[in-house]
């Protein structure tokens, strides 16, 4: 590796600023004289959109696989299978000289009609991170850098370049900042993207606290920050914040405002030169990957369409899956011949082929008869016709096949949905069909969550195939017939209706501000804690086999510092092969501030032939208990019960098992004139001097108003949230000393204990 110090001591401050500053629209600025070249990055993230003229930001790029987009990626719960597509796509990453790919995007599901979300793992942090980490360990492991995107809390389209996201800290470090923290401390992505939006008032790409505090400092980012194309407002500002490399290029204006603030003293030059110094190391370490012209393009097909078919999930089925042998089948939409499987903006792939599902169905199909008819317009129109014609066609079939795809004027990087539903159009054409057809299969392609209440009954069976990326037609077929037998499970909850959603009331906000006023009660950590019904909850999802769990084993106790290994046996018994995503979640029986009921801390995707018994193990540590504190300003564990509960769903907890945690955190004494009976009473030091006193106020007050005095209050209830030093105030009168003193004297007693 480059000595990267004497290289910085030979730039000068022009050539440093302009380090700082893309030079195209994919590029960083070489410094040929110093021997610096430049890197290349392309969007990402599930697969490479490498434009053909590296001069334009949007333009045809050159064929590359288009994998599955992250939310069918997800629902696979298959961390290897990540991997691998992680190495794939560096594969092709390297063959088109790409140093660096634009992904993953960890943002979380906030809401359903988020326009993004198909570029989005989950409504749930952990999940989000650990396949976050795995992508990325896949693609770096092949010496191909990636952009961990979008940071932070980017959980909408709708002003997406300007809105300010008011988040408070315990949500922000609970639910919107986990996933990049645990993608940065496994995977240590070469760069992380910053988002558009401002977080509490400040735009991301000048955020001190994000960039700097949390992100190179606390979790030890080694590589570089980057803004979002075109999130930089104030170049300086950005610098100091603690934004590594505008982009995109070329922003004179932005390079002479370098100079300039570093000439007049406004920014330190040693803050220039440390984002420097993090782009230098990037772009040697980018030097030493090897070359290779090619990928195998067939074996990448393959892939994608193990990973769709593994991604699918069978949210309905009555018995009808996997297809029988029937005469004739009647397979309707659009989509079985115009396989919606991207979304639309920057992740859009040119790909290398493409699977028909039509064509995919007729290769498995042998002697079965395919019908086909569109059944619905490419555009959110109505048009009774085709319904009319779909019927027709239907009512001799053995069996009715919808693909029904939503309409990319519905969903879409740059916009969010407004409403949850297919189109009304869809929504007929369901009803029509269903009612001639008693054998009817819908199969979904849609980003995110649909919602299908008002069908759902008519319907043999229901197959969620997201956008599945250019090899999804061969998968829906794989599974459809059996060949493959689903085991994917849903990453996000299927709401019974969009008003149900947590963010509902205040999404997506209005003058510039959206209030995440629902907090940590995100996703299934709503609907778990409200019990509001939900169509499908998170981590559900159906196969041709089933699943029996049995034998939790969990330690009995043990201390947050050493965490835990928890175990429990699942068993295929059913008749045929399967894989089963087995989810562990954790319930804090008492804590001194509300949490959500069950949280997910760890899974584990196990494959298990028929009648087969796995033992699955899952190390569950230190995070996976505590909670963020928003006054002491970290993560606590407070000693106590936890619930460990294994679940085939959020919702569908088949084992449990109790286990009792020791804290072994030193916290801070935080008891201040302000606080309330209560708080001295349980902080450790505070019960020590304050319990005499305590028991001699009581008994005073039980004196005072019970009997014929009373004013039907219950003492302790009264007084417990109360501040002592306004209990103390009632009484001056009967004191020797001015309450306030009172007050201090046990304040100085009590913060200069040891526990
Ligand atoms: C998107 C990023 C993307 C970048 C470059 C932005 O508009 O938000 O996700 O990587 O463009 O295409």
């Amino acid at each position: 590796m480059e000595n990267i110090q004497n290289i910085i001591s030979q730039m000068t401050l022009e050539e440093k600023a302009s380090l700082c500053v893309g030079v195209g629209p994919w590029t960083t600025y070489p410094i040929e004289r110093l021997g610096v070249p430049r890197i290349f990055v392309s969007d990402g993230p599930h697969g490479i959109r490498r434009v053909i003229d590296e001069n334009q930001i949007a333009q045809k790029s050159l064929p590359a696989t288009c994998f599955p987009t992250a939310s069918c990626s997800a629902s696979t719960w298959n961390t290897d299978l990540i991997y691998r597509m992680g190495e794939a796509i560096a594969e092709e990453a390297i063959a088109y000289d790409v140093d660096v790919v634009l992904g993953p995007g960890v943002n979380i599901k906030r809401s359903p009609l988020g326009g993004r979300n198909f570029e989005y793992f989950s409504e749930d942090p952990y999940l989000s991170g650990e396949l976050a980490a795995s992508l990325i360990n896949g693609i770096q492991s092949k010496g191909v850098g990636t952009s961990l995107k979008h940071y932070a809390v980017n959980n909408q389209e709708y002003q997406r370049f300007s809105i300010n996201a008011e988040v408070d800290e315990r949500t922000l470090r609970e639910i919107y900042l986990p996933a990049f923290e645990a993608a940065v401390k496994k995977a240590q992505p070469w760069t992380v993207m910053c988002a558009y939006n401002k977080v509490n008032g400040t735009y991301c790409s000048e955020h001190h606290e994000l960039l700097v505090d949390i992100l190179k400092n606390e979790w030890g980012f080694e590589g570089l920050v980057v803004s979002d194309w075109g999130a930089v407002h104030d170049r300086v500002e950005s610098m100091k914040g603690g934004l590594d490399l505008e982009m995109p290029g070329p922003q004179e204006r932005h390079v002479k405002a370098l100079v300039q603030a570093v000439r007049s003293g406004d920014c330190e030059e040693e803050i220039l030169d440390k984002s420097v110094e993090r782009i230098l190391k990037i772009i040697f370490k980018a030097q030493q990957t090897d070359d290779n012209d090619s990928f195998d393009k067939e074996a990448h097909h393959d892939l994608a369409r193990e990973i769709a078919a593994e991604g699918i999930v069978l949210l309905k089925n009555d018995g009808i899956l996997p297809l029988k042998t029937h005469e004739q089948i009647a397979v309707i939409g659009r989509s079985a011949k115009e396989a919606y499987y991207q979304g639309g903006g920057s992740s859009h792939i040119n790909p290398t082929q493409l699977d028909i599902p039509f064509n995919e169905l007729r290769e498995r199909a042998g002697d079965t008869e395919l019908l086909f008819v569109e059944g619905y317009p490419k555009q959110d129109e109505y048009k009774q016709e085709m319904i009319d014609e779909a019927v027709s066609v239907v009512k001799s079939a053995d069996v009715a096949l919808l693909y029904i795809a939503l309409p990319t004027s519905k969903e879409s990087e740059g916009y969010d949905r407004k409403d949850l539903d297919l189109t009304e159009h869809q929504v007929a054409l369901i009803h029509a069909v269903a009612e001639v057809q008693p054998n009817t299969v819908v199969i979904l392609n849609s980003g995110s969550a649909i919602v299908m209440q008002s069908w759902i009954d008519e319907v043999n069976a229901v197959l969620q195939g997201w956008m599945m990326g250019q090899a999804g037609g061969g998968a829906i077929a794989d599974v459809l017939f059996g060949k493959v037998n689903p085991s994917g499970k849903i990453t996000e909850t299927f709401p019974v209706e969009l008003s149900d959603t947590p963010a509902y009331i205040n999404w997506p906000g209005g003058a510039g501000e959206v209030h995440y006023g629902e907090r940590m009660y995100v996703g299934y950590r709503y609907y778990e804690t409200k019990q509001v019904p939900v169509m499908f909850p998170f981590g559900y999802g159906l196969s041709y086999t089933a699943f029996e769990y049995s034998n939790p084993q969990v330690p009995k106790a043990f201390t947050d510092k050493e965490g835990l290994i928890v175990q429990v046996d699942v068993t295929n018994t059913g008749d045929v092969p399967g894989k089963e995503a087995v989810q562990v979640y954790v319930h804090d029986c008492e804590s001194a501030l509300a949490r959500p009921p069950k949280e997910l801390k760890g899974f584990a995707k196990v494959e298990l032939e028929p009648g087969q018994t796995k033992t699955v193990s899952i190390s569950l540590d230190f995070r996976s208990f505590a909670y963020y504190h928003p006054q002491y300003h970290t993560w606590v564990t407070e000693d106590g019960d936890f619930d460990i509960l294994f679940g085939a769903s959020s919702a569908d907890i088949r084992q449990s098992a109790r286990t009792t945690m020791k804290s072994t955190i030193e916290l801070p004494c935080m008891l201040c004139r302000e606080s309330t009976i209560k708080e001295w009473l349980e902080d450790p030091r505070g019960a020590v001097v304050f319990q005499p006193m305590y028991d001699e106020i009581h008994s005073g007050l039980e004196k005072m108003f019970g009997g014929d005095e009373s004013i039907g209050i219950e003492v302790s209830d009264m007084i417990v949230d109360m501040p002592l030093i306004s209990l103390l105030l009632f009484q001056q009168s009967a004191l020797t000393m001015p309450a306030e003193d009172i007050v201090d004297g046990l304040l100085q007693q009590a913060h200069n204990m040891e526990v």
